[in-house]
C-alpha cells in the first residue's frame, strides 16, 4: 500500500479512546479492522473503533471474513462498509479466489467532502459527474463498481461468481458446524497439557468472550490459534505429525488446515518483530473443517504425543 501511496497507522485491538484518538492524523481517510483477527482470532470492537472514526469525520471499514454475514453484521454496530475475502469461508472449498465490498450507505461523505474529492469533486472520466450528487448514499459502492473495478480490473469470472452462489446456498449450515467442531475442539486443547495457549473467543475463560457474546453470539468461525511448549522447532514438528491436516497458507475452508507463521508466512521476521506485528512466535493457526471433530482430535492428539 506504501507504494501506492498509502500510509497506515497501526493501533491496538484494547488501545482506549483517548489513545485512538491521538492515533488520527490530519490525512486519515478511515479506520479499518478485522471482525475476527488473523491469526490471532482477537475479536475487534466495533462499537469503540466506530466511535472514534466517526468522531474524526472518516467511515469504519471492516474486513468481516472469518465471521461471515452469518456470525456478524457489522453495521448494527456502526461500521460503515464490509469487505470480505470471499475465498474464504463463502466460497468454502477452494474453488475460487474473489473479494467483496458491501456499502451500508451510511456513511456521509458530503459532510467531509474535503477528506474526500474522488466522491465529491467532478470525475472528468464520466463527462465531470459527481458521485454524491448524482448517486448519493450509494456514491462509494457506484464508483468502487463502475470506475476502480474499470481502472483496476478486479472483476470475477462469471465461473467463480457462479461457484459462490452455489457455495453462499449452504454458508449457514457449514458456518454452525465449524463453529462447534472449533470450539469443542478448542476445549480439548486447552486440557492438554503440551499445550502452552488456546485463543478462542467462544469459550468462557477467552480474554475475548464478552467481546464475542457482544458482536458474534452465534459463534466466531473454525479458527483457533494456539501454541505448543517448545518453541520454533517444536512446532513445526508437531504439524509435520498431523495426518488429517494439511500445512497451508490457506485458512477458512471445508478442510481443515493449518499455519505456523512463524516457519511459514512470517519466516522472514524474528521473534521481536512478530511480536510487534501481534503474531507470537510460538502460534499456530488451526482452521476447523467439516470433518467429525472427534477424527481431528484423535489426529491432535497423535501428533501431540510426538512431541
Ligand atoms: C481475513 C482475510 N482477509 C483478506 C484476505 C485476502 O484474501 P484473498 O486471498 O482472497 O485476496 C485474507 C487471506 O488470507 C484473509 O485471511
Amino acid at each position: 500500500m506504501k507504494k501506492m501511496g498509502i500510509e497506515v497507522t497501526f493501533v491496538d485491538n484494547d488501545i482506549t479512546p483517548e489513545e485512538l484518538d491521538k492515533a488520527f492524523r490530519p490525512n486519515t481517510k478511515c479506520v479499518f479492522g478485522e471482525t475476527i483477527t488473523n491469526p490471532t482470532v482477537s475479536i475487534f470492537d466495533i462499537e469503540k473503533f466506530a466511535a472514534a472514526a466517526h468522531r474524526h469525520g472518516v467511515p469504519l471499514i471492516m474486513d468481516n471474513t472469518f465471521a461471515t454475514p452469518i456470525n456478524c453484521n457489522p453495521f448494527k454496530f456502526g461500521c460503515d462498509i464490509v469487505t470480505h475475502s470471499t475465498t474464504k469461508y463463502i466460497d468454502g472449498h477452494s474453488v475460487g479466489v474473489g473479494g467483496c465490498i458491501v456499502d451500508s450507505g451510511n456513511f456521509d461523505w458530503s459532510a467531509n467532502a474535503e477528506k474526500f474529492p474522488g466522491l465529491t469533486t467532478p470525475d472528468e472520466s464520466y463527462h465531470g459527474l459527481i458521485y454524491t450528487e448524482k448517486f448519493g448514499k450509494a456514491a462509494y459502492i457506484t464508483k468502487a463498481t463502475s470506475q476502480l473495478m474499470r481502472d483496476f480490473g478486479s472483476i470475477q469470472s462469471p465461473q467463480n461468481a457462479f461457484y459462490l452462489n452455489v457455495s453462499l446456498e449452504s454458508l449457514a449450515v457449514r458456518m454452525a458446524r465449524h463453529c462447534s467442531s472449533a470450539k469443542k475442539i478448542a476445549a480439548w486443547l486447552k486440557t492438554q497439557e503440551k499445550v502452552a495457549w488456546v485463543n478462542y473467543a467462544d469459550l468462557e475463560d477467552d480474554p475475548h468472550h464478552a467481546l464475542q457474546q457482544k458482536y458474534c453470539p452465534k459463534g466466531t468461525c473454525g479458527v483457533i490459534a494456539f501454541a505448543v511448549k517448545g518453541g520454533r522447532q517444536t512446532a513445526i514438528r508437531f504439524m509435520d505429525s498431523l495426518k488429517l491436516a494439511f500445512i497451508d497458507t490457506h485458512v477458512a475452508d471445508a478442510k481443515t488446515g493449518l499455519l505456523h507463521p512463524a516457519s511459514h508466512t512470517h519466516r522472514q521476521m524474528t521473534d521481536e518483530q512478530l511480536l510487534e506485528a501481534g503474531v507470537a512466535p510460538d502460534l499456530i493457526r488451526y482452521s476447523v473443517g467439516l470433518e467429525d471433530p472427534d477424527d481431528l482430535i484423535a489426529d491432535l492428539a497423535q501428533a501431540l504425543e510426538q512431541i
